[in-house]
Protein backbone atom coordinates (compact mmCIF):
# COMPACT_ATOMS: atom_id res chain seq x y z
CA UNK A 1 0.00 0.00 0.00
CA UNK A 2 2.71 2.64 0.94
CA UNK A 3 3.74 4.80 -2.10
CA UNK A 4 7.27 4.01 -1.85
CA UNK A 5 10.28 6.50 -1.09
CA UNK A 6 10.34 10.26 -1.40
CA UNK A 7 12.74 11.12 -4.64
CA UNK A 8 12.82 14.60 -2.63
CA UNK A 9 11.74 16.31 -5.60
CA UNK A 10 10.76 20.20 -4.65
CA UNK A 11 13.14 19.61 -1.12
CA UNK A 12 15.53 22.20 -0.17
CA UNK A 13 13.95 24.74 -2.52
CA UNK A 14 12.76 27.90 -0.99
CA UNK A 15 10.03 29.63 -2.24
CA UNK A 16 11.18 33.48 -3.85
CA UNK A 17 8.61 35.31 -5.49
CA UNK A 18 10.51 37.86 -7.61
CA UNK A 19 7.75 40.19 -9.28
CA UNK A 20 8.69 44.06 -9.14
CA UNK A 21 7.52 45.65 -6.09
CA UNK A 22 6.42 42.84 -4.18
CA UNK A 23 7.60 41.07 -0.97
CA UNK A 24 10.66 38.69 -1.92
CA UNK A 25 9.45 36.58 0.77
CA UNK A 26 5.58 35.95 0.69
CA UNK A 27 5.41 33.09 2.29
CA UNK A 28 7.47 34.46 5.07
CA UNK A 29 5.27 37.09 5.20
CA UNK A 30 1.70 35.18 5.43
CA UNK A 31 3.60 33.14 8.08
CA UNK A 32 4.58 36.23 9.58
CA UNK A 33 1.01 37.70 9.51
CA UNK A 34 -0.42 34.82 10.65
CA UNK A 35 1.95 34.58 13.87
CA UNK A 36 2.74 37.97 15.05
CA UNK A 37 5.62 38.56 17.65
CA UNK A 38 6.23 34.94 17.10
CA UNK A 39 10.17 36.11 17.70
CA UNK A 40 12.34 32.41 17.83
CA UNK A 41 9.80 30.85 20.15
CA UNK A 42 7.54 27.39 19.44
CA UNK A 43 4.92 27.55 17.52
CA UNK A 44 1.54 26.76 20.09
CA UNK A 45 -1.25 24.27 18.94
CA UNK A 46 -3.07 27.50 18.03
CA UNK A 47 -0.10 29.17 16.26
CA UNK A 48 0.42 26.19 13.69
CA UNK A 49 -3.20 25.48 13.27
CA UNK A 50 -3.15 29.29 12.49
CA UNK A 51 -0.12 28.79 10.32
CA UNK A 52 -1.21 25.64 8.09
CA UNK A 53 -4.52 27.06 7.88
CA UNK A 54 -3.53 30.69 6.19
CA UNK A 55 -0.59 29.25 3.89
CA UNK A 56 -3.01 26.61 2.69
CA UNK A 57 -5.53 29.15 1.89
CA UNK A 58 -3.25 31.29 0.01
CA UNK A 59 -2.79 28.73 -2.78
CA UNK A 60 -1.39 31.37 -5.82
CA UNK A 61 1.94 31.42 -3.10
CA UNK A 62 2.83 28.22 -4.15
CA UNK A 63 0.86 26.46 -6.51
CA UNK A 64 2.77 27.43 -9.44
CA UNK A 65 5.50 24.78 -7.51
CA UNK A 66 3.64 22.06 -7.88
CA UNK A 67 4.38 19.38 -10.82
CA UNK A 68 1.36 18.61 -13.21
CA UNK A 69 2.35 15.44 -13.27
CA UNK A 70 3.98 12.93 -10.57
CA UNK A 71 4.90 9.53 -10.84
CA UNK A 72 6.12 9.60 -6.58
CA UNK A 73 5.10 11.30 -3.90
CA UNK A 74 6.22 14.77 -3.94
CA UNK A 75 6.63 17.68 -1.31
CA UNK A 76 8.51 21.24 -1.34
CA UNK A 77 10.12 23.30 1.46
CA UNK A 78 7.91 26.49 1.86
CA UNK A 79 9.71 28.20 4.82
CA UNK A 80 12.17 27.27 7.73
CA UNK A 81 13.32 28.84 10.75
CA UNK A 82 14.61 26.81 13.46
CA UNK A 83 11.56 27.14 15.53
CA UNK A 84 9.07 25.97 12.76
CA UNK A 85 9.29 25.07 8.72
CA UNK A 86 6.54 25.03 6.29
CA UNK A 87 5.88 22.09 3.88
CA UNK A 88 3.73 21.82 0.80
CA UNK A 89 2.48 17.66 -0.01
CA UNK A 90 1.08 16.53 -2.80
CA UNK A 91 -1.30 13.05 -2.61
CA UNK A 92 -2.36 11.13 -5.39
CA UNK A 93 -4.50 7.70 -4.82
CA UNK A 94 -2.73 5.31 -2.69
CA UNK A 95 0.01 7.69 -1.29
CA UNK A 96 0.66 7.18 2.27
CA UNK A 97 3.08 8.33 4.75
CA UNK A 98 3.12 4.97 6.99
CA UNK A 99 3.21 4.82 10.71
CA UNK A 100 5.73 7.72 12.20
CA UNK A 101 6.25 10.42 14.78
CA UNK A 102 7.83 14.09 14.28
CA UNK A 103 10.92 13.51 16.37
CA UNK A 104 9.66 15.87 19.40
CA UNK A 105 8.03 18.58 17.33
CA UNK A 106 4.41 19.29 17.52
CA UNK A 107 2.65 20.32 14.26
CA UNK A 108 -0.22 20.75 11.98
CA UNK A 109 -1.32 20.17 8.56
CA UNK A 110 -4.25 22.10 7.06
CA UNK A 111 -5.99 20.43 3.40
CA UNK A 112 -5.82 22.51 0.35
CA UNK A 113 -7.42 20.66 -2.28
CA UNK A 114 -8.97 16.86 -2.17
CA UNK A 115 -9.27 14.91 1.13
CA UNK A 116 -6.75 13.08 3.53
CA UNK A 117 -7.32 10.67 6.07
CA UNK A 118 -5.50 10.85 9.50
CA UNK A 119 -4.87 7.50 11.29
CA UNK A 120 -3.27 8.17 14.60
CA UNK A 121 -2.10 6.19 17.58
CA UNK A 122 -4.69 6.92 20.55
CA UNK A 123 -2.95 8.08 23.52
CA UNK A 124 -2.53 5.24 26.71
CA UNK A 125 -4.89 2.89 24.75
CA UNK A 126 -2.23 2.42 22.02
CA UNK A 127 -4.86 1.78 19.51
CA UNK A 128 -5.09 3.66 16.16
CA UNK A 129 -7.83 6.34 15.50
CA UNK A 130 -8.80 7.93 12.64
CA UNK A 131 -10.43 11.27 11.33
CA UNK A 132 -10.95 12.18 7.02
CA UNK A 133 -9.82 16.12 6.72
CA UNK A 134 -11.43 17.88 3.97
CA UNK A 135 -10.59 21.30 1.65
CA UNK A 136 -10.12 23.93 4.22
CA UNK A 137 -10.39 21.48 7.34
CA UNK A 138 -6.79 21.17 9.49
CA UNK A 139 -5.49 18.91 12.22
CA UNK A 140 -2.91 20.00 14.98
CA UNK A 141 -1.00 17.32 17.05
CA UNK A 142 1.54 17.32 20.04
CA UNK A 143 4.99 16.03 20.44
CA UNK A 144 4.40 12.55 20.84
CA UNK A 145 1.79 12.00 18.18
CA UNK A 146 2.39 9.35 15.38
CA UNK A 147 0.00 8.77 12.74
CA UNK A 148 -0.06 7.57 9.12
CA UNK A 149 -1.39 10.01 6.68
CA UNK A 150 -2.92 8.57 3.67
CA UNK A 151 -4.90 10.24 0.17
CA UNK A 152 -8.60 10.36 0.58
CA UNK A 153 -10.83 8.76 -2.38
CA UNK A 154 -10.86 10.87 -5.15
CA UNK A 155 -9.10 13.60 -6.48
CA UNK A 156 -5.50 14.17 -6.19
CA UNK A 157 -4.67 16.47 -2.94
CA UNK A 158 -2.46 19.03 -1.95
CA UNK A 159 -1.47 20.17 2.33
CA UNK A 160 0.20 22.37 3.85
CA UNK A 161 1.89 21.25 7.11
CA UNK A 162 3.44 22.79 9.49
CA UNK A 163 5.97 22.08 12.06
CA UNK A 164 7.59 23.39 15.48
CA UNK A 165 10.57 23.14 15.65
CA UNK A 166 11.17 22.39 12.58
CA UNK A 167 11.18 19.15 11.98
CA UNK A 168 14.78 17.22 12.48
CA UNK A 169 13.99 13.41 13.15
CA UNK A 170 11.25 11.07 12.72
CA UNK A 171 10.96 7.61 14.09
CA UNK A 172 8.58 5.13 12.07
CA UNK A 173 6.43 2.72 13.68
CA UNK A 174 5.07 -0.81 12.97
CA UNK A 175 1.54 -1.91 14.25
CA UNK A 176 2.23 -5.13 16.20
CA UNK A 177 -0.19 -7.41 18.66
CA UNK A 178 1.84 -5.75 21.20
CA UNK A 179 1.00 -2.47 19.66
CA UNK A 180 3.30 0.43 18.30
CA UNK A 181 6.90 -0.94 17.47
CA UNK A 182 9.55 1.36 16.99
CA UNK A 183 12.43 0.01 14.13
CA UNK A 184 13.61 3.07 12.90
CA UNK A 185 14.67 6.75 12.80
CA UNK A 186 15.69 8.73 10.63
CA UNK A 187 17.33 12.46 10.20
CA UNK A 188 14.81 14.63 8.06
CA UNK A 189 14.89 15.53 4.80
CA UNK A 190 11.16 16.42 4.39
CA UNK A 191 7.88 15.25 6.44
CA UNK A 192 7.98 12.03 4.71
CA UNK A 193 11.39 11.70 6.47
CA UNK A 194 14.62 11.01 4.66
CA UNK A 195 13.30 7.20 4.11
CA UNK A 196 16.48 5.21 3.53
CA UNK A 197 14.56 2.14 4.27
CA UNK A 198 16.55 -0.29 1.63
CA UNK A 199 16.14 -3.38 2.59
CA UNK A 200 18.34 -5.02 0.12
CA UNK A 201 20.33 -7.93 0.00
CA UNK A 202 22.60 -9.32 2.98
CA UNK A 203 22.19 -7.05 6.22
CA UNK A 204 19.14 -4.95 5.04
CA UNK A 205 21.45 -1.96 5.80
CA UNK A 206 22.59 0.50 3.47
CA UNK A 207 25.24 3.35 3.39
CA UNK A 208 22.06 5.53 3.33
CA UNK A 209 21.42 3.85 6.62
CA UNK A 210 24.13 4.78 8.32
CA UNK A 211 24.87 8.10 6.99
CA UNK A 212 21.51 8.68 8.45
CA UNK A 213 22.26 8.01 12.09
CA UNK A 214 25.35 9.76 11.73
CA UNK A 215 24.02 13.04 10.99
CA UNK A 216 21.47 12.52 13.58
CA UNK A 217 23.78 12.15 16.02
CA UNK A 218 25.86 14.95 14.75
CA UNK A 219 23.10 17.11 14.50
CA UNK A 220 21.89 16.67 18.08
CA UNK A 221 25.60 17.35 19.66
CA UNK A 222 25.29 20.35 18.04
CA UNK A 223 22.70 20.95 19.90
CA UNK A 224 23.99 20.38 22.83
CA UNK A 225 26.87 22.26 22.76
CA UNK A 226 28.54 21.03 25.57
CA UNK A 227 29.02 17.78 26.80
CA UNK A 228 30.91 17.39 29.77
CA UNK A 229 33.66 14.30 30.53
CA UNK A 230 33.44 12.59 33.30
CA UNK A 231 35.44 14.77 35.93
CA UNK A 232 33.80 17.55 34.56
CA UNK A 233 30.29 16.07 34.84
CA UNK A 234 31.13 15.29 38.84
CA UNK A 235 31.73 18.68 39.17
CA UNK A 236 28.62 19.71 37.90
CA UNK A 237 27.01 17.35 39.91
CA UNK A 238 28.95 19.28 43.19
CA UNK A 239 26.97 22.37 42.19
CA UNK A 240 23.71 20.80 41.79
CA UNK A 241 23.53 18.73 38.56
CA UNK A 242 21.63 15.87 37.96
CA UNK A 243 22.68 12.55 36.47
CA UNK A 244 20.23 10.54 35.07
CA UNK A 245 21.13 6.76 34.15
CA UNK A 246 18.98 5.60 30.87
CA UNK A 247 20.68 1.76 31.18
CA UNK A 248 18.71 -0.70 31.80
CA UNK A 249 18.25 -2.48 34.64
CA UNK A 250 20.48 -5.53 33.67
CA UNK A 251 23.68 -3.70 32.32
CA UNK A 252 23.39 -1.75 35.44
CA UNK A 253 23.81 -4.66 37.52
CA UNK A 254 26.39 -6.11 35.56
CA UNK A 255 28.60 -3.16 35.27
CA UNK A 256 27.98 -1.18 38.36
CA UNK A 257 25.87 2.25 39.09
CA UNK A 258 26.60 5.81 39.52
CA UNK A 259 26.01 6.76 43.45
CA UNK A 260 23.44 9.68 42.97
CA UNK A 261 22.37 9.14 39.47
CA UNK A 262 18.53 8.87 39.41
CA UNK A 263 18.14 5.92 36.96
CA UNK A 264 14.70 6.99 34.26
CA UNK A 265 13.93 4.25 31.80
CA UNK A 266 15.20 5.53 28.13
CA UNK A 267 11.13 4.46 26.63
CA UNK A 268 9.98 6.99 29.78
CA UNK A 269 12.35 9.73 29.88
CA UNK A 270 10.53 12.53 28.18
CA UNK A 271 7.27 12.07 30.24
CA UNK A 272 9.18 12.26 33.06
CA UNK A 273 11.02 15.38 32.24
CA UNK A 274 8.86 17.49 30.31
CA UNK A 275 7.42 19.96 32.31
CA UNK A 276 4.04 19.82 30.75
CA UNK A 277 3.70 16.10 31.48
CA UNK A 278 1.10 14.50 34.07
CA UNK A 279 3.98 11.80 34.62
CA UNK A 280 6.29 14.27 35.03
CA UNK A 281 9.00 14.24 37.99
CA UNK A 282 8.19 17.79 39.96
CA UNK A 283 11.63 17.95 41.48
CA UNK A 284 13.21 17.02 37.76
CA UNK A 285 10.92 18.55 35.71
CA UNK A 286 12.11 22.18 35.27
CA UNK A 287 13.15 23.96 32.28
CA UNK A 288 16.48 25.16 34.13
CA UNK A 289 17.29 21.74 35.13
CA UNK A 290 20.97 20.92 34.52
CA UNK A 291 20.22 17.43 33.90
CA UNK A 292 23.13 14.99 32.59
CA UNK A 293 22.39 11.81 30.65
CA UNK A 294 23.79 8.64 31.15
CA UNK A 295 24.52 5.67 28.94
CA UNK A 296 26.46 3.10 28.66
CA UNK A 297 29.36 4.95 26.06
CA UNK A 298 27.39 8.28 25.14
CA UNK A 299 25.47 7.95 22.05
CA UNK A 300 21.97 7.16 22.90
CA UNK A 301 21.74 9.68 25.67
CA UNK A 302 23.14 12.14 22.85
CA UNK A 303 19.86 11.61 21.24
CA UNK A 304 17.99 11.90 24.20
CA UNK A 305 19.50 14.99 25.58
CA UNK A 306 19.08 16.65 21.88
CA UNK A 307 15.00 15.59 22.40
CA UNK A 308 15.12 16.91 26.16
CA UNK A 309 16.14 20.05 25.13
CA UNK A 310 13.15 20.30 22.10
CA UNK A 311 11.17 20.02 25.18
CA UNK A 312 12.62 23.20 26.22
CA UNK A 313 15.63 21.83 28.96
CA UNK A 314 17.59 24.30 27.71
CA UNK A 315 20.59 23.02 29.78
CA UNK A 316 19.79 19.30 29.26
CA UNK A 317 22.99 17.30 27.89
CA UNK A 318 24.71 13.86 28.56
CA UNK A 319 27.96 12.39 29.79
CA UNK A 320 30.70 12.06 27.15
CA UNK A 321 31.88 8.59 26.91
CA UNK A 322 28.92 7.78 29.28
CA UNK A 323 29.08 5.14 31.91
CA UNK A 324 32.51 3.50 31.09
CA UNK A 325 34.18 6.85 30.68
CA UNK A 326 33.23 7.23 34.27
CA UNK A 327 34.00 3.99 35.49
CA UNK A 328 37.45 4.07 33.72
CA UNK A 329 38.15 7.63 34.89
CA UNK A 330 38.15 6.13 38.55
CA UNK A 331 34.94 8.03 39.91
CA UNK A 332 32.79 6.84 42.43
CA UNK A 333 30.46 3.54 41.40
CA UNK A 334 28.65 0.78 43.00
CA UNK A 335 30.10 -2.83 42.19
CA UNK A 336 28.11 -4.19 39.27
CA UNK A 337 28.24 -8.36 38.91
CA UNK A 338 30.64 -7.85 36.09
CA UNK A 339 33.29 -6.62 38.76
CA UNK A 340 35.99 -8.86 40.18
CA UNK A 341 35.34 -10.35 43.82
CA UNK A 342 31.63 -9.39 43.53
FE1 LIG B 1 3.40 13.35 10.05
Amino acid sequence: MSAGLTTGSGEGRRFQFERPGATRDPVGACLAGALPGIGDRVLSARQLSAASSALAGRPELWEHLVPARRDQRWHALLHRRDNYDAWLLAWDPDHETDWHDHGGSSGSFAVAAGRLVEHFRRPRRGVAGSRSVRAGGAVTFGPSHVHNVTHGAGTPALSVHVYSPALVAMTYYERTDYGFSAFETVAVGSPHGRRSRVVAEGSGLTDRDTQAIDDLLAASRRDLQRRPVPREALQAVGDGAVLVDLRPAEERALDGEIPGAVVIGRNVLEWRLDPQSAHRIPELACYDAEVILVCSDGYASSLAAATLRRLGLRRATDLDGGYHAWKAAGLPTTAGSADPGS
